[in-house]
């Protein structure tokens, strides 16, 4: 995902605007749940649930599955206060990913801060490994969604891990070009955590009321939720490869 000083001189303003403005409300969402899940660890979820109840009221909507949801609630949550350490390997260093990338984007950070950037560039390698395997212990030994979460996982977390293994590999390479483009995939996988936070919302309001599980709506949400992201990323890059390829090495973005 590109911050506004990224963009190439003839991108739109108003585009420029709405990719700044989803990238600020995707990130705020993101390290606003680690930083709940990092404050109230073993029941987040239970504790945001009168919220929900009372959004559902306020919509006249009824949960079909009302009467199973404090189960739901202490299965989802149980995992996490189960498997504390696994959990703070997670949320931290995930908080810290998403408030760091953003900035590796920005040409004017690059070249005032060249060596921020090399140090967070080490310090963003460090905290990915961290989000990375803890999510695979998560999500393939204990998935809430089942198998279809579990295989989701296996896709995206892998994807994060191999991004990042080949944006380090294309800048030690010093090709600048194949460690933007790696290193937007590896963001857009972190940051759609919050696009299937957002989607997850909005399928829980509509699909809750007929009946639909929570475990479905939840797998749902995932794969939604990363396909969206990482789909309109490969489109960015794809957009802006060849203009960006014409620049020179320390404004490629
Ligand atoms: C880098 C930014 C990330 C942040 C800030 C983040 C944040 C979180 C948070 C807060 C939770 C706890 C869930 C909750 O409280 O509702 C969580 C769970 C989880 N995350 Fe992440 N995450 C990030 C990246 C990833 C990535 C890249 C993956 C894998 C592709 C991943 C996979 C998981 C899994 C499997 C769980 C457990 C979900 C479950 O089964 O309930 N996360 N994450």
């Amino acid at each position: 995902m590109p911050n506004a000083d990224e963009m190439p001189a003839d991108t739109h303003p108003l585009a420029t605007l709405f990719l700044a403005c989803v990238v600020i409300l995707l990130t705020g969402l993101g390290v606003s749940a680690a930083l709940g899940r990092l404050v109230y660890l073993p029941d987040f979820v239970t504790r945001v649930e009168p919220f929900r109840q009372q959004l559902l009221e306020s919509l006249g909507l009824h949960d079909r599955h009302a009467s199973g949801r404090a189960d739901e609630l202490a299965r989802f949550d149980g995992r996490f206060s189960a498997h504390p350490f696994a959990t703070l390997m997670h949320v931290a260093p995930g908080g810290l990913f998403l408030i760091l990338a953003p900035l590796q984007f920005s040409a004017r950070v690059r070249s005032r801060y060249l060596p921020f950037h090399r140090w967070s560039g080490r310090v963003l390698v460090l905290a990915s490994f961290a989000v990375g395997s803890s999510a695979l212990y998560l999500g393939l030994l204990m998935p809430y969604g089942g198998a279809g979460e579990a295989l989701a996982i296996a896709l995206f977390g892998g994807l994060f891990l191999a991004a990042i293994g080949r944006a380090v590999v294309a800048i030690l390479r010093k090709n600048v070009d194949r460690h933007r483009e790696w290193m937007i995939r590896a963001y857009a996988i972190a940051v759609g955590i919050s696009t299937v936070r957002a989607i997850g919302a909005l399928l829980d309001v509509t699909l809750s009321p007929i009946g639909v599980r929570p475990t479905t709506i939840f797998v749902l949400s995932i794969w939604t939720g990363w396909v969206v992201t990482l789909g309109s990323a490969e489109v960015w890059i794809r957009v802006t490869r060849r203009r960006v390829r014409t620049r020179p090495m320390s404004s490629a973005a």
